[in-house]
């Protein structure tokens, strides 16, 4: 990378690998790695920073000024977007799904802090953000723009998620047989599967219904997917953001146990999916797994009183 975009940001690179240890994963004979994306930087964490990585870099590449992008309300890509558009000098929009409110909640109100330009779009007009007549007003009102879909999956998403694959290699020796992550849209996974070749990739839906994924995954793919990977559709706990008693335990119970602080809504409900696959013996006695921790910590408070 010849980019001197990044050179005045300190990132925690490559991400550390921390082995976990538990009476399930001594009884079922599992190693399990937690490759620890989360600690890449306050405001770029997870999987955010894998997949904006190469898209800043088009940007400087095309000599954009501005970043234009989209997200709910509560988007942790809103959020990383808007930072990073503080951090490495671009002008950032974020077009955001539903009516604008006030006051802003936590996220708007942080990504406004970063000089984001938040608009919004009804979510009928937000349904068709991707057809050419809502691109087209949206140039025409905002002018020239590197446009970054929806929750930051495209190709250029790919090679930043591909190198987790290339530090877990080196870090690991490649003695690792499975990497697990939380798929939203299916991006990171998709960046994962474009890079390894030894081994099983699972992803687990934080979606309910989420069938399209697969084929989602197989299109960042360029329609060329290879036979090592799955998505388990089966711990979304009704719904994207929905959680129950069971899984805000499971929550505290895998901090205090392992003093690593995850969230319900994508990193809480792949590591419940994990544990339930590991007891149910998914995984074969003696297997590496490295599950991937994807960030979205903002807004718990420990990230909130530091993250500035
Ligand atoms: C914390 C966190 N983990 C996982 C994901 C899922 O990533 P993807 O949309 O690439 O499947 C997201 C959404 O981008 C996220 O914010």
């Amino acid at each position: 990378m010849s980019s001197k975009l990044f050179d005045l940001v300190q990132l925690n690179l490559p991400s550390p690998v921390q082995q976990l240890s538990s009476p399930l994963l001594e009884k079922k004979q599992i190693k399990l790695y937690v490759k620890r994306d989360d600690l890449i930087h306050p405001l770029l964490s997870g999987n955010k920073w894998r997949k904006l990585k190469y898209n800043l870099l088009e940007a400087e590449k095309l000599q954009k000024k501005k970043i234009l992008t989209f997200g709910g309300a509560y988007s942790n890509h809103i959020h990383a977007t808007a930072a990073a558009g503080k951090l490495f000098g671009f002008d950032t929009v974020g077009i955001i799904r539903g009516e604008s409110y006030e006051p802003l909640n936590p996220t708007l109100s942080f990504a406004k802090e970063q000089g984001m330009l938040l608009d919004y779009l009804n979510r009928k007009t937000y349904r068709l953000k991707n057809t050419p007549e809502v691109i087209s007003r949206l140039k025409e009102k905002y002018g020239d723009f590197y446009l970054v879909p929806e929750g930051g999956s495209n190709q250029m998403a790919l090679p930043g998620c591909a190198e987790i694959i290339n530090e877990l290699n080196e870090q690991l020796e490649g003695k690792f047989d499975y990497i697990c992550t939380a798929c939203g849209s299916g991006g990171t996974l998709a960046g994962l599967i474009s890079s390894a070749e030894k081994q099983k990739m699972l992803g687990f839906a934080v979606l309910k219904g989420a069938d399209f994924l697969n084929e989602d995954v197989t299109s960042l793919l360029g329609n060329t997917s290879p036979p090592n990977w799955q998505i388990n559709l089966n711990y979304h706990f009704g719904g994207y953001a929905k959680k129950d008693q069971q899984l805000s335990n499971f929550c505290r119970d895998f901090e205090n146990s392992h003093n690593i602080f995850i969230e319900p809504t994508y990193t809480g409900k792949m590591f419940f999916g994990l544990f339930d696959l590991i007891k149910k013996d998914f995984f074969i006695k003696n297997s590496t797994i490295v599950a991937l921790h994807t960030g979205g910590l903002q807004g718990k408070e420990i990230y909130s009183k530091t993250g500035s």
